[in-house]
């Protein structure tokens, strides 16, 4: 299988961890993309039209997309374990990922903003309003972080994504001082070797 990545995007280290969690993480060729908004990936377009990362290609040539379909598809392949069974364990992974998720979309935006998006054509409201998303987010992964601990499915994860993205991209937000019991949780799961061989580089 060819996933279609970067190694900074949040989106696709949530698929690497998650392979490397099932241990399928050798079955992934990875090709490099760019997910630019603007100069878009004409190979990775003529996979996905959306020509966003990560794109997984099946080896019978079909196309999967987004990282929620990817994360899902890799943990059936992986015999599971990832998601539980239908049931309220199973609807809490997959809102903690969509928390998750929401929190990563906001901060990839922003980053497009405030990197790609000419000087005078930016707009600090709109900057603030995903900011103010991602804060939002953490308040509330704050007041569920006990429910994380001693989990490893598709909702911790994605959080552990997302936080490892506001280290990599706004290490200046200081986020553990505002929420201490998420960055005690984080401070054990980023230690986890799908964590470790995963992590952006240098930023
Ligand atoms: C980044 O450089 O922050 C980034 C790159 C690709 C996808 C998302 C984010």
């Amino acid at each position: 299988m060819k996933l279609y990545y970067a190694a900074a995007s949040p989106f696709v280290r949530k698929c690497l961890v998650s392979a490397h969690e099932l241990h399928i993480g050798d079955r992934l060729e990875l090709v490099p993309a760019s997910a630019h908004p603007v100069n878009r990936d004409r190979a990775l377009v003529a996979q996905n039209p959306l020509g966003k990362i990560p794109t997984l290609i099946l080896d019978d040539g079909v196309a999967l997309f987004d990282s929620r379909v990817i994360c899902e598809y890799l943990n059936d392949l992986g015999g599971g374990g990832l998601l539980p069974p239908p049931g309220a364990a199973r609807w809490r992974v997959l809102v903690d990922q969509a928390l998750a998720d929401g929190i990563m979309d906001a901060a990839v935006l922003t980053r497009y903003e405030t990197f790609v998006r000419p000087e005078n054509l930016r707009w600090s409201d709109w900057v603030g309003g995903q900011l103010d998303k991602v804060s939002c987010g953490l308040t509330d992964l704050e007041r569920r972080a006990a429910s994380l601990a001693g989990r490893v499915d598709l909702g911790t994860i994605a959080v552990g994504c997302a936080l490892g993205y506001l280290d990599f991209r706004y290490a200046s937000l200081a986020w553990r001082e505002r929420y201490p019991a998420t960055a005690a949780w984080f401070a054990g799961f980023a230690e986890r070797d799908s964590m470790r061989t995963t992590a952006p580089p240098a930023a």
